[in-house]
């Protein structure tokens, strides 16, 4: 019946594998890849097993990419926090009064952590030996998370010399071991502020600096070498520029405890405004105890460098307490529509130095007269870093007495 098989055969095969392959693709490229197979001079299972290894590695790399990428998201989301975490370790270590419940959230959501620096002073015959002893906790400016620290020390205002130290690789807590000597005599140095900053060196581009330190020298006891880690802070915007002057008088009359300011008139105010012009006015402050306490401020006077105010804001303040009391005197550029900035600053009180000690001396030397005098003002990141003033003290029951 079937005379012609292999040709039937033939031609049935020719139609199935039509039909495998219209039917199922996969089908054909199974047997595509089995005929493929057959050709590899290696038995079946090596071959599985070389895929299988083949895939495993591709796996390998893509979580090791995955892994990668996510690591590096979350330690730049870390870093920010770290520097919070060694701030409060730094604060609570070394004076554990400055930690007060309640108002360290705010602070340390506006501080930026820079930080900190030990340094060394003495003066002996003419000559100021600063020591820069080490810095720990810098902030990393490069992209490896590291920094190429340095520091420049120098005296302001007469910027005589500046000098610095050699340059710490890839650290953020250098030694640096260093000294440094300037020739200075005692009445200049009474007026004189001693400046370290700290920079990052960069080979490319313009160094990135990290933090400052400023120390008026006239409140220094020299009878001691000094030696303390600070805090680094912002670095002063306002260097070298002339801030202005300004005019006030003190009186303070023992038997009833009253200190009377009387701000009398600015000049040569630097401007804060694009315009050219400021409208200033004065804060009078008084902080005892490195604390804020009483604070009063004059009107604003409109588009002036020069203005008048003749504004006198009377305190409270017993005999004891004005020995320890530092009246703080800032003039500020009131602003509409930004944030007001400080002009200048400066303090008086039984710690000051130069000038403002010599006007403070003369109203506890001269009760019940007042006593006016011109002061430069300095800028208010040098002077809140002398003060170093912590949270404000509110004592509502003397507040009342007036
Ligand atoms: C420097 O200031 C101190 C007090 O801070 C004072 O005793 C001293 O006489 C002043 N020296 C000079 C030379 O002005
Ligand atoms: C300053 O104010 C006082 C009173 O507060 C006043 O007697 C005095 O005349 C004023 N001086 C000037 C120059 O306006």
């Amino acid at each position: 019946m079937f005379p012609k098989t292999p040709l039937a055969n033939s031609n049935i095969s020719p139609t199935t594998t039509n039909k495998k392959t219209t039917a199922s693709p996969t089908n054909a490229t199974l047997g595509f890849i089995d005929q493929l197979l057959n050709k590899i001079p290696l038995p079946r299972w090596a071959i599985y097993i070389i895929f299988a290894v083949i895939v495993l590695l591709i796996l390998v790399c893509i979580i090791w990419v995955c892994v990668k990428c996510c690591c590096k998201s979350k330690k730049e989301r870390k870093n920010k926090p770290d520097h919070q975490i060694n701030l409060q370790g730094v604060t609570g270590s070394t004076t554990t009064s400055l930690v007060q419940p309640g108002s360290d959230d705010a602070d340390y959501g506006s501080a930026k952590n820079r930080g900190r620096l030990l340094y060394s002073l003495e003066y002996k015959a003419q000559e100021l030996t600063v020591g820069i002893k080490q810095a720990a906790a810098l902030p990393a400016m490069d992209l490896g998370g590291t920094s190429d620290p340095y520091i420049k020390v120098y005296i302001t205002p007469k910027k005589s010399k500046t000098l610095e130290t050699k340059v710490y690789r890839k650290t953020l807590n250098p030694v640096f071991n260093e000294h440094f000597k300037f020739e200075i005599d005692k009445a200049e140095l009474n007026e004189s502020t001693i400046v370290m900053k700290v920079f990052d060196f960069d080979r490319f581009s313009k160094h990135d600096i990290i933090g400052e330190l400023r120390l008026q020298l006239g409140t220094i006891d020299w009878n001691h070498v000094i030696e303390e880690w600070k805090d680094l802070s912002e670095p002063s915007k306002s260097e070298d520029i002339i801030l202005g002057e300004i005019c006030f008088s003190l009186r303070y009359v023992p038997t009833t405890s009253k200190l009377t300011v009387v701000i009398l008139e600015a000049k040569n105010l630097k401007s804060m405004d694009v315009g050219g012009s400021s409208d200033p006015y004065v804060k009078v402050q008084l902080a005892l105890d490195k604390k804020k306490w009483k604070r009063k401020k004059t009107s604003v006077k409109k588009c002036t460098q020069n203005p008048y105010f003749n504004e006198s804001f009377t305190f409270v303040v017993s005999f004891e307490q004005i020995q320890k009391v530092q009246l703080v005197i800032s003039v500020w550029d009131h602003d509409k529509f930004t944030r007001n900035d400080a002009i200048g600053k400066i303090f008086l009180g039984c710690d000051a130095a130069g000038n403002q000690l010599r006007h403070w001396a003369d109203m506890l030397s001269n009760p019940r007269k007042p006593v006016a005098q011109w002061h430069n003002l300095f800028s208010s990141e040098q002077v809140d870093s002398t003060l170093d003033l912590k949270h404000s003290v509110r004592i509502p029951f003397i507040n009342k007495n007036f």
